[in-house]
Formats: C-alpha cells, sequence, structure tokens
C-alpha cells in the first residue's frame, strides 16, 4: 500500500463518526482531503460542512457540499482533521498546511475530534516535525527570540502569508515534554497569534493507518480493527 492509499484509508474511515442531520468541521491537508471525498458520498444526509481553509472549501463546493460560517452554528458535533504528529495522549503538532489557526478554532467548537493519519506521525515524544507558529508579521523578531529562549530554533517559512495575513514560524528542534505547559507559554507571547500545539484541546480519537489496517485510539487505549 502506498501511504496516500494509507490516508485515503483513514479518511474513509473517519465516515463512520458523521452523524446524519448535521454540520461537520472539516480540516486541511492530503488526508483531510481524503475525508473531504469521503463526506461527498454522503452529502445529501449531511447539513454541511465548516471548512478551515480555502483549498478544502474549493474542494467541499466541488462536490456539492454545503459551506457553513463557522458564526452561525453554536457547536459541532464533530471535526475531522489531519496532524504532522500525534503523541499517544492524543495532543498533536499541526499546521505543515499552515492553516492552524483556523483549525484551532473549529477544533474548539467541536464536541469530537477525530484525528486521521498514518503511522508516521505517530511519536512518543512531539517536536521532531517543526512546530509552526502563527505570527503578526512586525512581531516576527520578537516572538523569534522567545522562541530561541524556550529552547528551539525558529525558521522564517518562506513565501507564507497566511489566510489570516500572518506569517509563520516553525520552531526547530524543541523536545517537548509539557505539550499542555508549552502551548500556554507560546500563546502568552505577544504577536503570535495561533500555536500548532493542539494539546489542551487534542484529539478525542485518532486513526492510525498502517498497511496492516487501522487503528483507532482513544488516549492510551489501543483497539485493533
Ligand atoms: C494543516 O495546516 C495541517 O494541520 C495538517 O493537518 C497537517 O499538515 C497534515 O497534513 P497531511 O494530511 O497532508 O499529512
Amino acid at each position: 500500500m502506498t501511504q496516500d492509499e494509507i490516508k485515503k484509508s483513514v479518511g474513509w474511515a473517519a465516515l463512520q463518526y458523521v452523524q446524519t442531520s448535521t454540520i461537520v468541521g472539516v480540516g486541511t491537508g492530503s488526508t483531510a482531503n481524503h475525508f473531504i471525498d469521503a463526506l461527498g458520498s454522503v452529502k445529501h444526509q449531511i447539513k454541511g460542512a465548516v471548512s478551515s481553509s480555502k483549498v478544502s472549501s474549493m474542494k467541499l463546493k466541488k462536490l456539492g457540499i454545503p459551506l457553513v460560517d463557522l458564526n452561525a452554528v453554536d457547536m459541532l458535533d464533530l471535526y475531522v482533521d489531519g496532524a504532522d504528529e500525534i503523541n499517544p495522549y492524543m495532543h498533536m503538532i499541526k499546521g505543515g498546511g499552515a492553516a492552524l489557526t483556523h483549525e484551532k478554532i473549529i477544533a474548539a467548537v467541536a464536541r469530537k475530534f477525530v484525528c486521521i493519519v498514518d503511522a508516521s506521525k505517530l511519536v512518543d515524544m512531539l517536536g521532531n516535525f517543526p512546530l509552526p507558529v502563527e505570527v503578526v508579521p512586525t512581531a516576527r523578531s520578537l516572538v523569534a527570540r522567545e522562541l530561541v529562549r524556550l529552547g528551539s530554533i525558529p525558521k522564517y517559512r518562506q513565501g507564507i502569508i497566511t489566510e489570516n495575513g500572518n506569517i509563520i514560524l516553525d520552531a526547530h528542534n524543541f523536545k517537548i515534554v509539557n505539550p499542555i505547559e508549552l502551548e500556554a507559554q507560546i500563546n502568552n507571547i505577544p504577536g503570535v497569534v495561533t500555536v500548532g500545539l493542539f494539546a489542551r484541546r487534542g484529539a478525542d480519537i485518532a486513526l492510525i493507518g498502517s498497511e496492516h489496517g487501522i487503528k483507532i485510539i482513544q488516549k492510551k487505549c489501543v483497539i485493533n480493527t
């Protein structure tokens, strides 16, 4: 199986969490794209989708899935998205696709966050993948200095302006021993819009795909399917 076939398997497996007549939160990335395709197959059974990026919105539109503004809903039953890394406590690094701010907002409004990844994303300790931080452009140097002070090597992501008009610093070499604490520390730096650590609000369920099948993880509990 190729990596993309594995991503497809978890994208389609996430369909089992979609309830009829609901509005579904949809993430961004190659794995989320497979979930969007799957959602297209049940589009007449759902009310619509809240999208985390322009790219996902375009794909949803093409499939004829109605787009709903997040401000028009109090709560979502479900948010489905990929991740760049996830640990067994369901903390994640996200933002490889630069959509982290919208992703974090939608995750905060969702009752259930289902993370869909291939097994290469499952790690014991977060930090091998550079941690994305969305920053107001004028605060770039200040935030970079603070990220150094916290123990990382920040790099400016060249040529990327987020949908909110901000820049991304990718913090390399972090050994993230306490993700919840680090998320709060980075959030407290003036000029930080969003840090791509999803620890305080992590995933509720992770579907981890490999050529051997899909493992469903809920915190420390592993069920083989
Ligand atoms: C998007 O900003 C990210 O948070 C994605 O969820 C992440 O990069 C995973 O992408 P893939 O599914 O393409 O690996």
